[in-house]
């Protein structure tokens, strides 16, 4: 039997979908933060379960030819990034193989895989932050977690988001510790700020910042904005979100606005888009325009064909794929997405689309009896709830294209696809979360 606190020279034989480095100790697995396949080393165990344990890495004997130094300070006890230690050619096969091993796992089939669609600068790309701030020694930290953990890692840079959101994360903290704001400790479920959020237009390059919070009342609001805005021009609207619960949601329902409008505007293949900060929007606009344009070319439309755009969000598909089909249907369990999702269409002069509110599974069944030709479905990481993938089955839609953020939830949603008559033809990965190991897939299924 392995025991903790045990050294132990081995070999990393693979990766687990975490990217953890897998070594076998008498055949019995070790998981080890930071090791890839293929490298020696030294390590110690520090955890022992009962089918496997988790490992330390001491030292490395021989490093992976693939093995890159992180840029980021932060990269050894912050749980945003996992990968930054594989350079970038390794990340995008990593993904790959991902996607190929779980679909044989779970859904037992072996498709074509694609190479992963990379990015062309795979840093500070990620244009929605969550920042949760704390408190550590009686010291006001401010950043994101470590992995698998609460603990806060205090953030001096960060290079995911654009650059500028270090700059602000310091400076409003640099505020809270000035006058005083009262941070909250998740324990006692005490204190006012849980966390600010950031989101970034790449087209009008505004940003927007709300501050999380347990009441609607910002202190010294005035001082605050105006030194706020004074340095950052580019915020043109700040919120506070009230979220009283215990919870490790950090975004709740209720908001109000403090400056600016709460309205977000940004431009993808075209179409200007126009949301608040609490609708779902892309957080890789570059990535995104690739995987939409990717998503109609799968689809093949048709000038006669009647599209329905699941899981909509504020209507990005259904918009984009308007103008090459006869109509659009699109729905979505958020009000926000949906209003914005009718505005979308009709500030851009789109009369072909209609969105309608509610859950997947409650709306497809309504819409039994109209001639679907093609599904674009873009759940959450939970993935379809399995009413609505038999809703899609009965309907005989002939193709559904499938873009998905969790392989693991896309792969068991495909089993059940499949068992209804459906096959998966095409299966490409997309790099819409360079640095981790985070995975967006688009596939085709066919009738
Ligand atoms: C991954 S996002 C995709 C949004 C959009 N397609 C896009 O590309 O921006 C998933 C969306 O599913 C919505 N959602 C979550 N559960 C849902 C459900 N049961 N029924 C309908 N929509 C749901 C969320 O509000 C979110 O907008």
């Amino acid at each position: 039997m392995i025991q903790k606190n045990s050294t132990h020279d081995v070999t990393f034989t693979d990766l687990t979908h975490d990217a953890m480095g897998v070594a076998k100790i008498d055949g019995f697995p070790v998981f080890v933060k930071d090791a890839l396949k293929g490298e020696k080393g030294q390590i110690k165990i520090i955890k022992v379960n009962k089918n496997f344990a988790f490992g330390k890495l001491l030292t490395l004997h021989e490093p992976s030819p693939f093995r890159k130094k992180p840029i980021c300070e932060h990269f050894d006890t912050c749980g945003g990034c996992n990968i930054m230690h594989m350079n970038y050619e390794m990340q995008l096969s990593f993904k790959k193989h991902r996607v190929k091993e779980t679909l044989k796992k779970i859904s037992g089939i072996s498709p074509p895989i694609g190479n992963t669609v990379a990015m062309n600068n795979p840093y500070y790309y990620r244009n929605k932050a969550i920042i949760p701030f704390g408190e550590q020694d009686g010291r006001v930290v401010a950043g994101l977690y470590k992995s698998r953990s609460h603990e806060i890692v205090d953030l001096r840079r960060c290079h995911i988001f654009p650059k500028i959101y270090s700059d602000i994360i310091r400076a409003v903290k640099a505020l809270v510790i000035e006058h005083d704001i009262d941070v909250y400790d998740e324990e006692t479920h005490d204190g006012l700020l849980r966390a600010i959020m950031l989101r970034h237009s790449e087209s009008t390059g505004d940003i927007s910042l709300t501050f999380i919070m347990t009441s609607g009342k910002l202190p010294k609001k005035e001082i605050i904005i105006q030194s706020i805005v004074e340095r950052f021009p580019v915020i043109s609207n700040i919120n506070v979100n009230i979220n009283q619960d215990k919870t490790n949601v950090l975004l709740s329902s209720k908001s109000k606005t403090l400056y600016g409008k709460d309205e977000m505007k940004d431009t993808l293949l075209g179409i200007e888009y126009t949301f608040n900060h609490r609708s779902f929007y892309q957080i890789n606009p570059a990535q995104t325009e690739k995987l939409y344009r990717a998503a109609i070319d799968l689809a093949d439309l048709k000038k006669t064909d009647t599209v329905i755009d699941s899981y909509c969000g504020i209507g990005t598909i259904g918009l984009t794929a308007a103008k090459h089909v006869k109509a659009v249907i699109g729905f979505d369990v958020v009000k926000d997405s949906i209003r914005s999702a009718q505005l979308n269409a009709k500030n851009n002069d789109i009369e072909n689309a209609r969105f309608i509110q509610g859950k997947a599974e409650d709306v497809l069944p309504d819409l039994k009896s109209e001639q679907v030709d093609v599904l674009f479905i873009d759940p959450p990481r939970k993935g379809c709830h399995k009413e609505f993938l038999d809703t899609v089955i009965a309907m005989g839609i002939p193709k559904v294209v499938y873009i998905s953020c969790n392989v693991s939830t896309f792969a068991r949603d495909t089993s059940i696809l499949n068992a209804g008559g459906y096959k998966v033809t095409s299966v490409t990965p997309f790099d819409m979360f360079p640095q981790t190991s985070h995975i967006e897939t688009l596939a085709l299924l066919t009738k």
